[in-house]
């Protein structure tokens, strides 16, 4: 579902930029522009900037840019088009949506959500007021949650009724079971009522609203309701906790019963608590990470308002995405069983993708973060002021495990801490870092960097290559025939590409000015790229275009792959690029033993996790541009008129800055990477007529 672009276009000339920012900064008026604090970053002196005439923002601290979309988008943690729509309702524009059915799903998930807001007011009205609650309202100001807690976590009480909210909404049952809320079809026992109560609505009574709801019967019952929402507020779904009674044998079903899969609803990109930590998370430079609801509850009384919680789930990739966007530096505070800790050994692999710091706080065995905001708040806080930083986490839970007592024992769990230190590029990981695992073992900080160093050359190291890392030889100064040469027989080519066009020429050499100053990042770049475009499901492909390659045969490499599906396809290889490569030997085995090559070391790429990782290659290099251009760097790829005046060229650039800010912002949703990676690649291209943003010509009527 993608809203259609001139749309997109009328919400943006129609939205007030000032405003809209205002209701967050306080802006002052100099000139045509309005400054004020940065709200990306924290500052003393104003250095954020909105233009209202280009729609445009730009923080000259941070770098912080973008238009009226992205800010609402970085403030409010909402995707693409929820931000659009959010503006779109302000402005009273009416969207329209490219793919056929689009709206009605639309249409379909806001009625969903209408009907989980009023599920929620009412959980929380009998929690507050109805008779029932009694016994948890007791429960819970037992664990400490007052009348203020329960309101600002909008705390609900589903009655033991059968189809208490059912009769309440009223809707048909398909409905409410599409939202999560009620079994669809459930056989009702007769003398439905679960516990001895008092009230009326007994299901056995006749129903007149049988036609609607009555095949329908509630599907949280006799449970202290938490309201769980989305980045922006709205509820998505429920947990319901079961009440422990003492009267009572242990309470039947599980502990926490949790809404599954709705068209509102994927816990995996869920965070508990994260429409209010996100703001929170602003100031404190950090954000903590969770197992329950009432380790958010818990955090936040004791002044933790940064904490959030996976729903019933383990921590996902999606879940490191969207933590990323709140901070960077993230405090995992999982319970300190194995569980808890295995959880947290997953996280590491997120820790570079999203350039994250990851830290762990050690809490008391047996207890989790509710806990302690309940016995000991100053030992939470000191707890996750304290956190460590994950590889040493990581490394120390190797030695926990090792018989340190032989120098056989101590040196093997020197090597396997080392496996898990090589990890982090040796510029990440610094003799301080090292010092406490060293000290442990114990061993000389020297002696385990050596092992470190080791461990991580043969994760990078490519099978048969005693040829130097060509990550590390110097760029060439003219060609650059790239990373994969030395595995590459002399003068073979599987394309019979020999003639580039001048038109090619002048590409690769833009290109190659363009990424000059990185060859390792480069390198790196294409291997994903490459690694990306074999993964087995194959839609990583669609994302990959050939100008995203420098290197010459990392591009013919290329060519094979998005020519022929089957080159994804281990077993077959197939005849005819036997036919296009027209050398000796079999071109099908040298390209795929030297993408073998590029995966080697790495693991094997799901198409999704292959289709995140160019979208993050790809971000990262548009907002490297983006920081180039800010600090004045020409326009890569473009030449500007030389009769331009200075305000022309300012203009010019800041058009620029802008669309690449709405590329790499769309780079980050699923659901767009694909248009803005093309977009993208088009621009390396030198297509930026089909690109281009309008100001240039406008600047020059100014
Ligand atoms: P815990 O058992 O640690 O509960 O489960 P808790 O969060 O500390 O809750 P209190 O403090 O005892 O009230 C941690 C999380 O695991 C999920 C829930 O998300 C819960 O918050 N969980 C647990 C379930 O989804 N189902 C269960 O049956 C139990
Ligand atoms: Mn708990």
């Amino acid at each position: 579902m993608s809203i259609r672009d001139s749309d997109v276009q009328r919400v943006r000339e129609a939205t007030d930029i000032v405003a809209l920012i205002a209701r967050r900064v306080s802006l002052k008026r100099v000139g045509g522009r309005h400054v004020g604090l940065c709200p990306f970053h924290t500052e003393k002196t104003p250095s954020f900037s909105v233009d209202p005439s280009q729609g445009f923002y730009h923080c000259f601290g941070c770098k912080a840019s973008g238009d009226a979309i992205t800010f609402l988008r970085e403030t409010e943690q909402l995707d693409f088009t929820d931000a659009v729509e959010q503006l779109a309702a302000a402005a009273n524009i009416t969207l329209t949506y490219d793919a056929p059915g689009a709206q009605s799903a639309n249409q379909r998930r806001k009625e969903l959500m209408e009907l989980l807001e009023v599920a929620a007011r009412f959980y929380h009205e009998r929690l507050l007021s109805d008779h029932d609650a009694g016994p948890a309202r007791a429960y819970l100001r037992r664990r400490g949650y007052d009348r203020d807690t329960v309101v600002k976590w909008r705390l609900g009480y589903a009655p033991p009724l059968w189809d208490a909210l059912c009769q309440h909404l009223g809707v048909p049952a398909a409905l409410l079971a599409a939202a999560g809320l009620a079994y669809a079809d459930s056989r009702r026992p007769s003398g439905a009522r679960r516990d001895g109560g008092t009230s009326g609505q007994d299901s056995d009574a006749p129903n007149d609203d049988a036609e609607i709801a009555g095949r329908a019967s509630d599907f949280f019952r006799d449970r202290i309701m938490f309201p769980i929402c989305d980045a922006s507020g709205r509820v998505v779904s429920f947990a319901g906790r079961v009440l422990p009674r003492p009267d009572e044998a242990p309470s039947k079903g599980p502990k926490y019963k949790n809404t599954a899969g709705t068209a509102v609803y994927d816990k995996s990109k869920v965070l508990y608590g994260l429409h209010l930590a996100k703001h929170a998370a602003r100031t404190a430079d950090r954000i903590v990470v969770c197992e329950g609801y009432t380790d958010v509850i818990g955090c936040d009384q004791a002044g933790i308002s940064e904490a959030v919680a996976t729903c019933g789930t383990a921590l996902t990739q999606q879940h490191a995405e969207l933590l990323s966007r709140s901070s960077k530096r993230i405090v995992l505070a999982f319970d300190a069983d194995a569980a808890g800790q295995t959880a947290t050994e997953r996280v590491h692999q997120w820790e570079r993708t999203y350039a994250l710091d990851v830290f762990v706080a050690a809490l008391p065995p047996g207890s989790d973060p509710g806990d302690l905001a309940e016995t000991s708040p100053p030992a939470l806080r000191r707890a996750l002021e304290e956190a460590q930083p994950l590889h040493s986490f990581r490394a120390e839970r190797i030695l926990h495990r090792a018989e340190l007592d032989s120098p056989a024992g101590r040196d093997r769990a020197a090597d396997e801490a080392a496996e898990v230190l090589a990890v982090y590029p040796a510029d990440v990981l610094n003799d301080k870092d090292l010092e406490p695992v060293a000290r442990r073992i114990p061993m000389a900080v020297a002696d385990l960097r050596r092992r470190v160093d080791a461990a991580r050359d043969r994760l990078t190291q490519r099978p048969a290559s005693s040829a130097p890392d060509p990550d590390d030889a110097p760029l060439p100064p003219e060609r650059d025939d790239g990373y994969y040469d030395h595995e590459y027989e002399r003068g073979f080519d599987p394309t019979g590409r020999t003639d580039r066009g001048p038109a090619e020429t002048r590409l690769s050499r833009r290109v190659q000015v363009q990424i000059e100053r990185s060859s390792r990042q480069r390198a790196r770049r294409e291997r994903l790229l490459l690694e990306a475009a074999m993964a087995p499901e194959g839609d990583a492909v669609s994302l990959i275009t050939p100008e995203l390659f420098v290197s010459n045969t990392a591009l013919e490499a290329f060519s094979h792959i998005a020519s022929d599906a089957d080159w994804r396809d281990d077993e077959a290889v197939p005849s005819e690029t036997d036919v296009v490569g027209g050398a000796s030997g079999s071109p099908g085995e040298d390209v795929r033993d030297l993408l073998a090559a590029a995966a080697a070391g790495g693991e094997k790429l799901s198409s999704e996790e292959a289709l995140g990782r160019v979208a993050i290659e790809l971000r990262h290099f548009v907002s490297e541009t983006v920081r180039r251009i800010s600090e004045g760097a020409d326009i890569p790829f473009t030449t500007l008129n030389v009769d331009a005046s200075q305000a022309e060229r300012y203009h010019f650039r800041r058009s620029w800055l802008r669309w690449l800010s709405e590329r790499e912002v769309e780079l980050r949703d699923v659901k767009q990477q694909v248009g803005a990676a093309s977009a993208v690649a088009s621009w390396i291209q030198g297509g930026i007529e089909a690109v281009k943003p309008g100001p240039v010509a406008s600047a020059s009527h100014e």
